[in-house]
């Protein structure tokens, strides 16, 4: 009697483990399949992060690249809501960003150029007189290394990154890590970290393009967005920050409360012209430096997909895709057209490195950089 008790109670910790660790197996099982190689032979990769919901996020090791975001709206239907392409040579070939994870320093410096310990550090011009998204060759062009962490948190794929002293004119061997996680409340958590081996500057984003309607499905200026920002960097006509940190009310900026994208973005208002819509970086009302806040939400009524953007960085550039021409073909063929898709690009204000005023973009050798960003989707009935 005794022993068909215990054998019994012994079977059933067998199975109750074996459920553990049935679960903790499919948890940390990421998908991963062949994407391509570069022109030198690298080859690249596509990850697929899944969670209970059926949210699935695609990364590829090429650029730290996001390139899909599949989610659901209010009725229950899966669509991706990020733009980008099918193939890695869309990616290869792509001056949008889409996606990417920029680097060394996100967003301009003016004319190149920047002054660190005394020294002058020279950059290359890709973007009119300043240097763009860093450089002509950023981190979104190189192949990262990768790791599956998953954890508990969801699953999670670290991508590593070691730029070269000098490269793109920056100063420093830089030590980069970008780990993407998908929760099972569908947050999208993006935390970066780095070191250097000497002092550099460091502005580190994500550049998705995202429609929430679904990618290739019209434009997004009946989106409504909500920025919790009091002020904004005005710009001048090459998009570098004159310095001030403007108030956003009584101007088409103010989207302290839920606001359609299209409702003000062709007024007649200087920044706006230079913008050729919105392209301009917000001050965040953040309450506590560095701590991670909501930052932005945004709502597309006709599919009730709703994006939450929480961060640890002061600013974020919300950009409406004036860039976008229709030109570029993406992921099933689509065109995307201007304003087909918005960015909310978390970040240190542009141009940080000349602007002694704005919170420091400067890494110390020995310091520790860290930053994180959360895309928290959900949906709302109308
Ligand atoms: C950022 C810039 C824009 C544009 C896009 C990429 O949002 O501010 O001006 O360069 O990246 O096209």
């Amino acid at each position: 009697m005794k022993t068909k008790g215990i054998i019994q109670r012994l079977l059933l910790l067998s199975l109750v483990l074996s459920i553990i660790s049935l679960e903790a197996e499919t948890k940390s099982k990421m998908q991963k399949q062949v994407f391509g190689k570069t022109e030198d032979g690298q080859s690249v990769d596509l990850y697929t992060l899944k969670n209970k919901n059926g949210v699935e996020a695609r990364i590829t090791n090429y650029g730290a690249t996001l390139v899909s975001l599949r989610v659901p709206d209010r009725e229950g239907k899966i669509d991706d809501v990020l733009l980008g392409y099918d193939t890695l040579e869309g990616y290869v070939q792509d001056k949008a960003y889409f996606g990417a994870t920029v680097g060394r320093y996100s967003n301009r410096i003016a004319h190149g150029k920047f002054v660190l310990d005394g020294a002058t550090y020279t950059l290359a011009l890709n973007n009119g007189p300043n240097t763009l998204h860093g450089g002509l060759k950023g981190f979104n062009k190189h192949v990262w290394q990768t790791e599956d962490v998953s954890s508990n948190a969801g699953q999670s794929l670290a991508l590593t990154y070691e730029s070269k002293d000098g490269e793109e004119g920056y100063p420093g061997t830089l030590s980069v890590k970008v780990a993407y996680t998908l929760t099972d409340n569908n947050d999208l958590r993006i935390e970066y970290a780095a070191t250097t081996d000497k002092d550099t500057v460091i502005n580190l984003t994500n550049h998705s393009y995202f429609n929430l309607a679904g990618q290739g499905n019209g434009d997004i200026l009946n989106h409504q967005l909500l920025l919790r920002a009091n002020r904004f960097t005005p710009v001048d006509e090459s998009l570098i920050p004159t310095g001030e940190l403007r108030p956003v009310s009584n101007t088409p900026f103010d989207f302290t409360k839920m606001t359609v994208i299209g409702a003000r973005i062709d007024q007649d208002d200087q920044q706006l012209k230079f913008g050729k819509g919105y392209d301009h970086n917000w001050v965040l009302d953040h309450e506590k430096n560095g701590e991670l806040e909501m930052a932005a939400q945004a709502y597309s009524p006709s599919s009730g997909r709703m994006l939450e953007v929480w961060t640890t960085e002061p600013g974020v550039q919300f950009y409406t895709g004036n860039f976008l021409d229709g030109t570029v073909r993406g992921k099933g063929g689509k065109a995307y057209e201007r304003r087909s898709a918005f960015c909310l690009e978390t970040q240190h204000f542009p141009d940080s490195p000349n602007h002694p005023s704005f919170p420091s973009t400067i890494l110390r050798k020995g310091q520790h950089f860290k930053s994180t960003t959360i895309y928290r989707l959900s949906v709302r009935k109308p």
